[in-house]
């Protein structure tokens, strides 16, 4: 979760490196802290808080005109969020800093050896050991990264470190395992960053780092070694974000910017993936047809949002595919003993490609020679690394913590998969995966249609701004939707809010219906009558308890009107699609809702964008 910045160059590495830093904001912190070197002095200056208190310090204390530096953004996990525990830590000369995102799982372990060596640490985090243990190897080697191979093969657990060392104001040095960290290759200067929005305003030409690799940034270049010194096989990539798209674009939050970029984002996602011919083709699946027809099984496993957009694959997989399909809480699956082969697909569904449940979920999958096959948004992350295929979301970065564009792209992701396991298997004729795909490519203009209609549910939002609850049903792929507008309200309007499937209504969640309280029914399409003509009774039975009955239903659906308090009309859509329209309007009713409450909906509390600790 931390933001971790790095620059050597030509310019003022404070500013780089503070600007770096703000970019990063949304990964969620409590705390910042800056170094910068000069003339052989290191100093720091370091505040609990937002960037905002670290300015301060700033203002308080003149520090030297270096151009190399490094700061960082702390989501504490070992000590308190204050100025104490900020990063960076120090060794107990002062002459080595060092930032760090992770857990050192065997840092108690290190830390008392350092005690028994005389070392005075002054923190509780496990980061401050990695400075001691620096200022020792660097006695005997007088290399910082030769120094922080021999640290980093001492380290248990997940960490980026970046590391400087006042002897040497042309070098900084970084390490990473199983955490974030990429390099921005410019000209006289480069970049160390836990994610390329720290660094794209001045270059997006970066190089994707590896598991146990070391980094030596330098004005004239960059060095990548493994833990033994050795040369490292890096990849270089361009950035095809622009400033501007990592900018609010005229909106107040990014989130309501990201809302509104999901037709846009959903066309992307699908951009190049329809042959001429209608047919499918998936870029870096590396998954060949022969190993995907040998497939017998499925699981995927996310968490959150992505978690929800796993339980729509599921059916659409089940209906396309004819595969079974398991959904796991990434969280959950490694301590469930799953039953996995050669022969199992282990779908990994994570926006930011971090998230430490989801990857250590890939890596017990791999441990047991299932295939992996990815869904990320961000190229460069750790988990498309891990898998053997990945299919890349196009949703650009999305930076507010509540998944809305990543959502929708997943939808279209695991749609395509679904398909395109179809075309291979031959579960569908050529013709039926073309006509699915055709009405796949009419989404985009769908989901403008509801974005376009959105006021009567901003107005409804503002008016359940004092609710204490509100309950969500859905059936069929409506259910998870359900799930998903219980989470953004959750995690924008601090409010209780569950989803059930509504069957489940009468084994007890009736009991919570009270005269006026809010529930919101997904209806499915008419077309699917049975389910339909359910749910209607569902509304019914509700409303006969006095439930303020919200209804997401099709254009034209009459059969709900005399149910309905308040009637959300969605363009008609194929069932398994239909997540793609229903999800907007809950979207907007938890940013509409949070925005009335007075909260930060692009930052809400507790929550970090990408959770990269267990
Ligand atoms: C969704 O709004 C939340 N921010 C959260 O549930 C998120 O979906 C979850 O942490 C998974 O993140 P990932 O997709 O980056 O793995």
């Amino acid at each position: 979760m931390c933001g971790i910045v790095g620059y050597v160059g030509e310019r003022p590495a404070l500013d780089v490196v503070v600007e770096g830093l703000a970019r990063l904001e949304y990964r969620g912190y409590d705390s910042a802290g800056v170094a910068v070197l000069a003339d052989g002095a290191l100093a720091t200056a370091k505040r609990a808080g937002k960037l905002v208190n670290l300015r301060e310090a700033l203002a308080e204390q003149t520090l030297p005109a270096g151009t190399l530096g490094m700061g960082h953004t702390r989501w504490a996990t070992h000590g308190a969020p204050n100025d104490r525990n900020a990063h960076p830590h120090t060794d107990c000369g002062g002459n080595v800093a060092v930032i760090h995102n992770g857990i050192i799982e065997n840092f108690a372990a290190l830390r008392a050896e350092l005690e028994e060596g005389g070392h005075k640490l002054r923190s509780d985090t496990d980061t401050e050991a990695v400075a001691h243990m620096l200022e020792d190897e660097l006695a005997s080697t007088g290399d910082l990264a030769e120094a922080m191979r021999k640290v980093c093969r001492r380290l248990e657990g997940a960490f980026t470190l970046v590391a400087v060392h006042a002897g040497d104001d042309d070098l900084v040095v970084g390490a990473r395992r199983n955490s974030p960290l990429v390099v921005g290759v410019g000209d006289g200067e480069n970049f160390l960053a836990s994610d390329v929005a720290a660094f794209i305003a001045h270059t997006r030409d970066a190089i994707e780092l590896g598991q146990d690799q070391v980094v030596e940034l330098r004005k004239a270049g960059v060095t990548v070694t493994d833990l033994e010194g050795r040369p490292a096989e890096t990849k270089a990539y361009h950035v095809d974000w622009d400033v501007s798209a990592a900018e609010k674009g005229g909106y107040d939050y990014f989130m309501l910017k990201e809302i509104a970029e999901q037709p846009r984002a959903v066309a992307d996602t699908l951009l190049g993936r329809i042959g001429a011919d209608g047919r499918l083709t998936l870029d870096e699946m590396r998954i060949s047809d022969r190993e995907l027809r040998e497939v017998d099984k499925i699981i995927i496993v996310a968490c959150g949002t992505s978690y929800h957009a796993g339980l729509i694959a599921k059916y659409a997989i089940e209906h396309w595919a004819g595969l079974p399909c398991e959904v796991e809480l990434a969280s959950e699956f490694r301590y469930r003993d799953p039953i996995l082969s050669r022969t199992t697909l282990v779908i990994a569904i994570s926006q930011s490609g971090e998230t430490m449940d989801a990857l250590m979920a890939v890596r017990h999958a791999r441990e047991q020679h299932a295939k992996l096959l990815g869904i990320c948004n961000v190229n460069g992350s750790t988990l498309p690394r891990e898998c053997d295929g990945v299919l890349y979301t196009h949703a650009g970065p999305e930076i507010a913590v509540a998944s809305t564009k990543a959502f929708l792209t997943q939808l279209v992701a695991v749609y395509l998969i679904a398909l395109y396991i179809a075309q291979v298997r031959g579960t569908k004729f050529g013709d039926e995966v073309f006509a699915m795909i055709q009405l796949l490519a009419q989404m985009p203009e769908k989901v403008d249609e509801v974005l376009g209609t959105m006021e009567p549910v901003r107005e409804l939002a503002r008016s359940l701004a004092g609710e204490k609850s509100v309950l969500f049903l859905g059936r069929h792929v409506g259910f998870p939707v359900a799930l998903e507008g219980a989470l953004k309200l959750k995690e924008l309007a601090y409010m209780h809010a569950e989803g059930f499937a509504a069957g489940e209504l009468k084994h007890g969640p009736i009991a919570l219906i009270e005269p006026g309280l809010p529930v919101i029914v997904v209806v499915p399409p008419r077309s699917r009558d049975v389910l339909h003509d359910k749910i209607v009774s569902n509304i019914q039975e509700i409303r006969a308890r006095g439930a303020r009955t919200i209804v997401i239903a099709e254009e034209g659906d009459t059969s709900v009107e005399p149910y309905a308090d308040t009637l959300i009309g969605v363009p008609a859509v194929p069932t398994l699609f239909q997540p793609l329209v229903t999800t907007v309007p809950l979207q907007v009713f938890a940013c509409e809702l949070a925005t009335a409450k007075g909260h930060d909906v692009d930052q809400p509390r507790n929550l970090a964008k990408s959770v990269t600790v267990e």
